[in-house]
């Protein structure tokens, strides 16, 4: 059993691509005292990720684990994230714009320590394939009048681990799949600085496949 720093110290992990605004988003939380705990290094799948630099500025360390360097050795992919983990004692590792399931060593590793932030309400358009655009495309050709932000405990599986935080935002007539993104966005950041900050503090169970979320004084029992 892994040993966990307090206050708590945590990992956000995004992909090549990643602009990083839902890290920005927890930087933010974390200085501002919403989230007690601290952001204390990023893992990127390569040194190309813009999110990087937002890292560097407020002084996360950053560390890249390049999955091209353990292809067809997923074991050694996840013992090299394990490894940059426990070194620091990281009692929460937050997915944002991470893009590959993770080495299910590290998910059995942290149970119910790993969260993801998805651009839909889930358990609708998620799972393999459904990122981005596709996503937004799927939410506005299904007809339906709302989409929202799902922040979730991660498992095994693409998205379908116990949901957290929620937030729904409407999808206007004349919305485009990048319209909708970027009302998805602002829930996004809301709800998974909502998520980390009820995890900080001792606020979420897990009851099966629901996440109750404590009331104040309810933490300890
Ligand atoms: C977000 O839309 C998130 O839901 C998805 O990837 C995107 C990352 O955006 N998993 P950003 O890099 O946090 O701005």
């Amino acid at each position: 059993m892994p040993e966990f720093a307090r206050p708590l110290e945590i990992a956000v992990f995004v992909s090549a691509q990643g602009r990083g605004s839902n890290l920005q988003a927890l930087l933010d939380g974390c200085s501002t005292g919403q989230i007690a705990g601290r952001i204390s290094l990023v893992v990127g799948t390569s040194a190309a990720a813009p999110a990087l630099a937002r890292a560097r500025s407020a002084g996360a360390e950053v560390v890249i684990i390049s999955p091209k360097r353990f292809e067809g050795d997923e074991a050694g992919y996840g013992a090299a994230i394990l490894r940059a983990l426990n070194r620091r004692q990281i009692g929460l590792v937050c997915l944002a714009g991470y893009m590959r399931k993770l080495p299910e060593a590290v998910v059995t590793a942290l149970p119910g320590r790993i969260m993801n932030v998805h651009p839909a309400l889930l358990p609708l358009f998620g799972g393999r394939g459904m990122y981005g655009h596709f996503v937004h495309e799927a939410a506005i050709a299904s007809g339906m009048k709302v989409s929202g932000a799902t922040v979730h405990f991660v498992d095994e599986q693409y998205d379908t681990g116990p949901i957290i935080v929620q937030a729904a935002v409407p999808i206007e007539e004349q919305d485009t799949p990048a319209d909708l993104a970027a009302r998805v966005l602002g829930a996004e950041h809301q709800s998974y600085v909502r998520a980390a900050a009820l995890f900080a503090k001792g606020r979420l169970r897990l009851d099966g496949h629901r996440v109750r979320i404590l009331e104040y004084g309810e933490e300890h029992t």
